[in-house]
């Protein structure tokens, strides 16, 4: 960015140079482009007083009248004053040159002609000559100013157009530099805010080629992951922490009644043995053995979960029959607490990868959760649809039911082992730490939406086969 920035500072101060530069150089052709048509003007002037002294010495020489000479001696004089002038502010070498020749010329005349207007005998010839070639002069003159003139016009013109062109594209080229140079920089932030979303922490090395204008993007990028993965650090060790209070505390309570009971029956076993009846004690030592079995249960749930039976989910699986097989296993639950089944299935929706067992597992467990939250029945309504998740293909299926819902503080521990809201013996709190589990391992998600006395639901996703 940094490096960006000089760019266009640079860019900024050599097209202002360049301006001025050019409004200067401007300034000054024009400055002498107007030297230049005044001296067109005079050169104008001069051939005009040529052809007039011309026009007498025609009267004089088919007139042979005295009075047009004294005019031709009068131009001659005016000329010679014009050329000395002419002279003195000319520039260009040719015209100089034509002046010499000129002055020369004129100097011949005017003896000439002096010399007829004190009587001498008039060489008609030669003065028509002398006067031809004066002419000529003066026509040179005028046209090398005009040549002088036509390229001055022609510098100021196609100069200037040469220059704005040449700039224009410059720019044009330094423009589309900058923007390709953003746009590569927008798409990689673009890219790698994406990979970060999906949860990829992975260090950004800094490439060779992109050192220059990437560098400080990148340099910014792996500061923020590892923010990010510090926080992700602490969270996860936080919640760690609480589900292993979750655990022991749900565990202490799943045994502690049990043995409870145990001790109490035993004690009472012991302490009245001899007023007790056979049948009594036998009732009493069953009940023993039943709330050891019930103790034991408790541990053997914990083992289960502990080994986490996830099998490799590698099989090919159409989720809606899945689905509907899980279903056939509830069908008489849902009938009983008199809710109402309704499913929204979609013809095509692709296969996943995953094990069929495990998922049915995550379906059994959202649906008894679903029907233990409507004791006074109400509706369960399955649905799947394809979807796109930060540019991934998933497939979607939302349980949704209309039971108690639940609190934040609940929602915030739902995932958490052994965390249960439900009497003693109805839940083991394991249910959705199972399907969690069983979720990521198939690289899917789960996001819960609920609202209190209106209902829940669970969408869980499922990556689509061929983008998994
Ligand atoms: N569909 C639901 N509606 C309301 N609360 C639910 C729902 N599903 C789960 N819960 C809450 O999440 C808790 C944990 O669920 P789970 O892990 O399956 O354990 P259990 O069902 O044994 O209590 C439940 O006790 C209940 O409070
Ligand atoms: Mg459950």
């Amino acid at each position: 960015m940094k490096d960006l920035k000089l760019r266009i500072i640079l860019i900024t101060a050599a097209s202002a140079i360049f301006l001025i530069f050019h409004l200067i150089a401007y300034i000054y052709n024009m400055n002498v482009f107007k030297e230049e048509l005044n001296s067109l003007e005079r050169a104008h002037d001069f051939m005009e007083d040529v052809l007039e002294l011309r026009r007498y010495e025609k009267n004089f020489a088919f007139g042979i009248d005295v009075n047009d000479l004294s005019e031709v001696l009068l131009y001659i004089s005016k000329i010679e004053k014009d050329s000395n002038e002419f002279m003195l502010k000319q520039k260009f070498p040719e015209c100089k040159k034509c002046i010499v020749d000129l002055k020369e010329k004129l100097a011949e005349y005017k003896k000439i002609i002096t010399e007829v207007k004190n009587k001498k005998k008039p060489n008609v010839n030669k003065i028509r000559e002398l006067g031809h070639e004066i002419l000529t002069i003066a026509k040179k003159i005028l046209s090398v100013n005009k040549v002088y003139v036509n390229k001055s016009l022609n510098r100021l013109l196609l100069i200037p157009s040469v220059l704005m062109f040449l700039f224009g594209t410059l720019l044009i080229i330094f423009l589309i530099f900058i923007t390709y140079t953003l746009l590569k920089q927008i798409k990689f932030i673009q890219e790698t805010t994406i990979r970060i979303a999906n949860g990829d922490f992975s260090y950004i090395p800094t490439v060779k080629d992109r050192v220059s204008s990437f560098a400080p993007i990148i340099e910014a990028f792996n500061l923020m992951i590892k923010e990010l993965e510090a926080r992700e650090k602490d969270l996860l060790q936080a919640k760690k922490l609480a589900s292993v209070g979750t655990l022991v505390s749900g565990v202490a309570h799943e045994l502690n009644n049990p043995l409870n009971n145990i001790s109490l029956t035993a004690e009472m076993l012991v302490d009245e043995w001899k007023d007790l009846s056979v049948e009594e004690r036998e009732e009493m030592l069953s009940d023993i053995i039943e709330e050891a079995r019930r103790a034991s249960t408790v541990v053997k749930n914990l083992l289960d979960f502990s080994r986490s039976k996830l099998k490799d989910a590698d099989e090919s699986l159409d989720i809606q029959e899945v689905v509907k097989s899980s279903l056939k296993l509830v069908r008489n639950q849902l009938m009983i607490s008199n809710i109402q089944l309704i499913t929204e299935f979609k013809k095509d929706i692709p296969k996943i990868k995953g094990n069929y067992d495990n998922l049915k597992q995550v379906f059994i467990n959202l649906f008894l959760n679903a029907i233990q939250a409507m004791p006074e029945g109400g509706y369960l309504k399955i649905s799947t649809k394809e979807t796109e998740l930060n540019g991934k293909r998933y497939v979607e299926v939302a349980v949704e039911d209309s039971g108690v819902g639940m609190p934040p503080d609940v929602l915030d521990r739902i995932f958490d082992p052994f965390f249960s809201t439900k009497p003693v013996g109805k839940g083991t709190g394991l249910g959705l730490s199972i399907v969690y589990g069983i979720v990521k391992k198939h690289g899917g998600k789960i996001r819960v939406e609920t609202e209190k006395n209106k209902g829940t639901t669970f969408f869980v996703y499922f990556p689509c086969e061929e983008d998994a």
